[in-house]
């Protein structure tokens, strides 16, 4: 019926849409994926805030903003309260911080974006990582010395397992900058009250006279005994194959 190469061209051309459709697919599925969670993932903020201004230059603690961190599951964004503290003061007139005021006035919360996310069926927990000891440089990289925040870790499985195997390799030990527990108070610089003091839990703001050194880390109610090993000069718990690996401690 057609010729031989009139059936040849179909077949190429055919060849070539299919191969061209995949390409399209290949390129929309991976680059949405891209912008939902992978590293690098930095969307556009509502407020242009600057954590590198912010922790890097002004020194505030990250659990001064992102409080509870070390007793709950969750890191908040802080709340428009937070920025406030220093904003009626600090630049009142800033047009950068229009909507800041603005989300004060009316009492609706800023809508910031959500970067760092782990599929509903999979479970992570902050305050336990952070009681071992654990800064947020080990997962979030240096925040302090970033304009715009952007995921720095795949916050895949195998990322989760590979830290929980082998923790020396992966961990940094807590910084003051963190407001992580150390097992010893120590002091962050801020620019409010030029000190804050932190207990590891709850976080709080304790007068000079209070300061006494810890000599057994308390988490919560609970005492534990002293960190025997040592990861970046920071006393750690445990050695090695702390964190599971059994299915249902993350998934359940
Ligand atoms: C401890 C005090 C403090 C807190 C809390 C604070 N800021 Fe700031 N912020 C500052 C200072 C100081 C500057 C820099 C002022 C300057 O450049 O002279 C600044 C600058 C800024 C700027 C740049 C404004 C401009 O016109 O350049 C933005 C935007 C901003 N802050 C947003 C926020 C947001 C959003 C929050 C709450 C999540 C917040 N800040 C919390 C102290 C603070
Ligand atoms: C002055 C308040 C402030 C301080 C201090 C601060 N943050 Fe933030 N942080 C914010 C705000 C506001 C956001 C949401 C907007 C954004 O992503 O930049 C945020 C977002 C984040 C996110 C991304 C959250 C998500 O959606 O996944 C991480 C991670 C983070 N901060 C870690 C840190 C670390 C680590 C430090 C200390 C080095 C720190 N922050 C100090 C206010 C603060
Ligand atoms: C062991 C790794 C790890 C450490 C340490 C860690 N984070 Fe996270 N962080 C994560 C993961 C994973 C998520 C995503 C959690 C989810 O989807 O439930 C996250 C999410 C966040 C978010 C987004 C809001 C939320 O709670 O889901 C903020 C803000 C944040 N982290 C701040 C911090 C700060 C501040 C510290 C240090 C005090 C810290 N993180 C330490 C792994 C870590
Ligand atoms: C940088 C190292 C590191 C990373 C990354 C990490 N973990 Fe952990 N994880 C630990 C350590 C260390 C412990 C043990 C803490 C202790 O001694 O109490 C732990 C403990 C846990 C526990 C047991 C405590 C509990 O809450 O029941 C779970 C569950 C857990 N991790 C889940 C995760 C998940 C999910 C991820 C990835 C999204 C992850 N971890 C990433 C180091 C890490
Ligand atoms: C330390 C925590 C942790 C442990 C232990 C763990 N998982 Fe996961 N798992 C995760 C996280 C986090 C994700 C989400 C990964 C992502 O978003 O890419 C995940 C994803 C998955 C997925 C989805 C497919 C994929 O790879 O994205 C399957 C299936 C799964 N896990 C099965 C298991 C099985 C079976 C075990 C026991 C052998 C196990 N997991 C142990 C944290 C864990």
């Amino acid at each position: 019926m057609f010729s031989r190469r009139f059936d040849m061209g179909v077949k190429i051309g055919g060849a070539v849409l299919g191969a061209s459709v995949l390409c399209v697919f290949l390129v929309i599925f991976f680059g949405v994926r891209n912008t939902v969670a992978d590293v690098g993932y930095r969307p556009e903020q509502p407020v242009p805030f600057s954590h590198k201004l912010h922790a890097g230059q002004l020194n505030i603690s990250c659990q001064y903003c992102h409080a509870g961190v070390e007793n709950s599951a969750h890191s908040p964004v802080p709340t428009t309260q937070t920025c406030m503290n220093c904003h009626t003061a600090v630049l009142p007139e800033s047009p950068k911080l229009q909507l800041v005021r603005d989300s004060y006035e009316k009492g609706t919360p800023i809508e910031w974006i959500r970067i760092h996310k782990v599929p509903d069926y999979a479970h992570f927990n902050h305050s336990r990582h952070i009681r071992a000891q654990i800064d947020c440089k080990s997962c979030h990289g240096p925040v302090e010395e970033m304009g715009v925040v952007s995921q720095f870790k795949p916050l895949s499985m195998g990322w989760c397992l590979d830290c929980h195997r082998n923790p020396e390799a992966n961990i940094v030990g807590a910084r003051p900058i963190s407001g992580v527990f150390t097992g010893q108070m120590h002091k962050v610089k801020d620019l409010l009250d030029s000190t804050y003091l932190y207990k590891p839990i709850p976080a709080q703001v304790a007068a000079a006279s209070d300061l006494k050194d810890m000599v057994t880390p308390s988490f919560g109610q609970k005492q534990s005994p002293l960190p025997k090993y040592h990861v970046d000069g920071i006393p750690h718990p445990k050695k090695a194959g702390i964190g599971p690996e059994n299915c249902s401690a993350c998934h359940y």
